[in-house]
């Protein structure tokens, strides 16, 4: 693997959840032949080992010691398709999908000691030729200094359509409505936190993807990287 480099390029792609941006930041990735970091990822994988390890999730010090202790690997299948998050040891990636995880996820991700942990990690992804990294607070905390930043939105409604359509499409059982409500607790929730609120940096670029095709938004981050294109 090519070395870490605080020089190389960086996209930082951010929003709420169902705003499309892991599709969008993987797609984009893959027309830059950058490097991708799904920063949602590693909060799951710490709110996942900590389940695992049966902490109560309010317990600050005990889940910053956990995110400081858990080991993650991301691992590209080689032939195309999803990449692998391995937790401890454990590959997690189905665990780590599920709405549960989402929570757990929100919920740890408010601990300032959960983030903190996370940060040089996180710094250590952007290498050349350059990253798209994709998450909360990408563009106001872990890469101010990115010289692209977009912020994608859409409404809670088709936010929550979307997940709907991508849980159904995994065989999982849930409600609309149940989501609905979920997506706005955790919008919520992750816009109402002291630390790293999500929120758009001030130099970003918002792109309200409400009714838009994942190609049309693939089409106008590209173009802020790539103006010719
Ligand atoms: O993007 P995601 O749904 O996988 O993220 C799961 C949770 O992790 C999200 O609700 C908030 C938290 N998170 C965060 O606080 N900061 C990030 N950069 C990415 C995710």
């Amino acid at each position: 693997m090519t070395p870490a480099s605080p020089s190389a390029p960086v996209l930082t792609i951010d929003g709420p959840s169902g705003s499309g941006k892991g599709t969008v930041s993987r797609l984009v990735a893959e027309a830059l032949g950058w490097h991708l970091l799904d920063s949602g990822a590693l909060y799951r994988a710490v709110g996942y080992a900590a389940g695992s390890a049966d902490l109560d999730l309010s317990d600050v010090d005990a889940v910053t010691r956990c995110a400081q202790a858990t080991k993650i690997r991301f691992r590209d299948p080689g032939d195309g398709g999803e990449t692998r998050v391995i937790v401890n040891g454990h590959d997690a990636t189905d665990e780590l999908r599920t709405e549960t995880a989402g929570a757990a996820a929100s919920a740890i991700a408010a601990i300032p000691g959960v983030r903190a942990a996370l940060f040089e990690r996180q710094r250590g992804f952007r290498r050349a030729p350059g990253l798209v990294a994709d998450g909360r607070d990408m563009g106001t905390v872990i890469f101010p200094d990115a010289p692209y930043k977009v912020f994608l939105t859409a409404s809670a409604a088709e936010r929550a359509q979307r997940r709907y359509k991508q849980l159904k499409a995994k065989g999982l059982s849930v409600t609309l409505a149940a989501l609905l409500h979920e997506i706005e607790a955790r919008d919520a929730r992750d816009a109402a936190r002291v630390v790293a609120p999500l929120k758009p940096a001030a130099d970003a670029v918002t792109i309200d993807t409400t009714g838009m095709p994942v190609q049309t938004v693939v089409s106008r981050v590209l173009a802020l990287v790539r103006p010719a294109s």
